[in-house]
């Protein structure tokens, strides 16, 4: 058990990272409520806590929509009456040389990994202002940090998932709200993500390059559990882990 329970929004919680984030966190005495698009998914993750004596709530919620999102907020609201922890997570990696002229994908990886995460801001900033307390936990990448070919939309949405996390981080300490700001940059993590890659040249060496190096996704979720657990007048606000091995 943690020293104390905290409500814990997470959205991307339908696999991989959100997954194993919520499921620890929840064996850990808090109180999830998990967001992705797959209703069925996200009933086995809450039947799977329950069996094990946690509890945690679902939404079906698409993290483009920012009333979908807003609707997140109230149920953690309604259910458990406020918000400690938001983990902004849900996101996408459909890497491709700009050649190629795969609009959609990138499209999409604005809308998700972009827009999604200002979204979440937006839906639970108000409930951690009022409470005077509250943590973000944003998730970029250390593509964040370095570009590839293929993976220039991808970094960008990234590194601006970096961007808008430091100013929030400085907006709050001015406003001494007590909201802390987690910046979370993965390496290659055996999840679903190379699943979605649509281009099958950049899929075939992303599957090669992740059989290779990845580690499994309940490293982060220990990571992230870290970052929660410090007193509250401290703050971890930026955190790059990957596999040992990875260059
Ligand atoms: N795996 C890695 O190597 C790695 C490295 C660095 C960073 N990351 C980041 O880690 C985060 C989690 O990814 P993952 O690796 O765990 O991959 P994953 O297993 O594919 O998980 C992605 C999650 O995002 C959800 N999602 C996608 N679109 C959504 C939408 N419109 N609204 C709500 N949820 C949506 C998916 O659920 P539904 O399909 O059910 O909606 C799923 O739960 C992502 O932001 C990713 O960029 C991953």
């Amino acid at each position: 058990m943690s020293e104390e329970s905290k409500v814990v929004v997470i959205t991307g919680a339908s696999s991989g990272i959100g997954e194993a984030t919520a499921k620890l966190l929840a064996a850990k005495g808090n109180k999830l409520v998990i967001a992705a698009r797959r209703e069925k998914k996200l009933q086995e993750i809450v039947a799977d806590i329950e069996k094990e004596n946690g509890q945690a709530v679902y939404a079906v919620t698409d993290v483009t929509d920012l009333d979908s999102v807003k609707a997140l907020a109230q149920l953690a609201l309604d259910k458990f009456g406020r918000i400690d922890v938001w983990m902004n997570n849900a996101g996408l990696m459909p890497h491709s040389e700009f050649i190629k002229g795969r609009v959609e994908d990138w499209n999409r990886m604005i809308d998700v990994n972009l827009r999604g995460v200002l979204y979440g801001i937006n839906a639970a900033l108000p409930a951690m202002r009022d409470q005077k307390a509250g943590q973000f936990i944003n998730v970029a990448s250390v593509a964040a940090h370095a570009v590839h070919s293929g993976g220039g939309v991808y970094s960008a949405t990234k590194a601006g998932v970096w961007m808008i996390s430091e100013a929030l981080r400085q907006e709050e300490a001015a406003a001494g709200s007590n909201v802390r700001v987690t910046v979370i940059s993965p390496g290659a993590i055996a999840t679903e993500l190379v699943d979605h890659v649509t281009d099958s040249d950049q899929k075939k060496a992303m599957d090669s390059y992740y059989d290779q190096f990845a580690i499994t996704p309940d490293r982060i979720a220990t990571t992230i559990a870290t970052a929660i657990d410090l007193p509250s007048d401290t703050a971890i606000n930026e955190i790059v882990v990957r596999p040992s091995r990875q260059g």
